[in-house]
């Protein structure tokens, strides 16, 4: 793995940001439709902040073909909760982007899963159904857990998994709390709908973003592998073809070869 490294997260999201805009710019542009498969968290909040000044710049755009699913979403949780991720998502970068550019339609053009499905399994072939039936993601955006999770494929997740219930890590339960709940671990919901690392792993490119000296250790782990393993998911990406891995010196530091 040989990422960019960059001296600060806005220089990073920034850049990265550029690169989104472009391969959007380019897949509309040939074939008029384009594939974005998109993050939660806080790494992305950035790139979404320097994509929309970006779709500023660009009005005459026409987004119609341009079609987004999210990784995952909180199960059980209703769309509208204000820390659902289709609020999330709603807030920091479909509300505004349809403001910008009223050829983007956020209700007929971006699909998170949902979260208050009476029929998990139902919900689950569903949105690997329409992840297919729109081809397949284009370019897919990805953060990592501090465990290396992918979406919210915790440790334990292999290469075979798909869109399904899965059960949080008490230590992404804790991280989750502490980032969007006020650090109360009660209102965080245990489980999730996720996209499985296989169907991750089916995306033409993925961008991975890292940022933050929390990022450390799970990033050396992934420079001292040289086999994917489901203790780390993000280790599946190792074997990708065509992925980028962006980090910022926080995240990167300096490395130390283990004893
Ligand atoms: C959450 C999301 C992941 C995200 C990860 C890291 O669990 N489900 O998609 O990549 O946490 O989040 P952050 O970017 O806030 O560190």
């Amino acid at each position: 793995m040989h990422p960019q490294i960059f001296p600060t997260y806005q220089d990073l999201s920034s850049h990265v940001a550029q690169k989104v805009f472009f391969r959007i710019e380019q897949h509309l542009r040939d074939k008029n439709h384009m594939v974005l498969g998109l993050a939660t968290g806080k790494t992305p909040i950035g790139l979404y902040a320097h994509l929309l000044a970006l779709f500023e710049t660009r009005p005459d755009l026409n987004l119609s073909g341009l079609v987004a699913f999210n990784l995952d979403e909180y199960y059980p949780i209703p769309p509208t909760a204000p820390h659902s991720y289709h609020s999330e998502m709603q807030r920091m970068f479909f509300g505004p982007l349809q403001e910008i550019n009223p050829s983007f339609r956020a209700e007929q053009q971006t699909h998170i899963p949902h979260g208050d499905t009476p029929d998990i399994k139902k919900e689950c072939r569903r949105y690997e159904e329409a992840i297919h039936r729109h081809g397949s993601i284009d370019l897919q955006i990805l953060g990592i857990g501090t465990n290396g999770h992918i979406g919210f494929n915790e440790p334990g997740s292999d290469d075979t998994t798909r869109t399904r219930l899965v059960d949080l890590a008490p230590e992404t339960i804790q991280i989750n709390a502490d980032k969007f709940f006020h650090g109360d671990t009660n209102q965080v919901p245990r489980q999730a709908i996720s996209m499985g690392v296989g169907t991750i792993l089916e995306a033409t490119e993925i961008f991975l973003l890292a940022s933050g000296s929390s990022k450390r250790a799970i990033l050396q782990d992934l420079r001292e592998r040289n086999e994917p393993t489901p203790h780390n998911p993000a280790s599946y990406l190792l074997r990708h073809p065509h992925v980028r891995w962006f980090v910022d010196d926080e995240a990167w530091g300096e490395y130390k070869e283990r004893k």
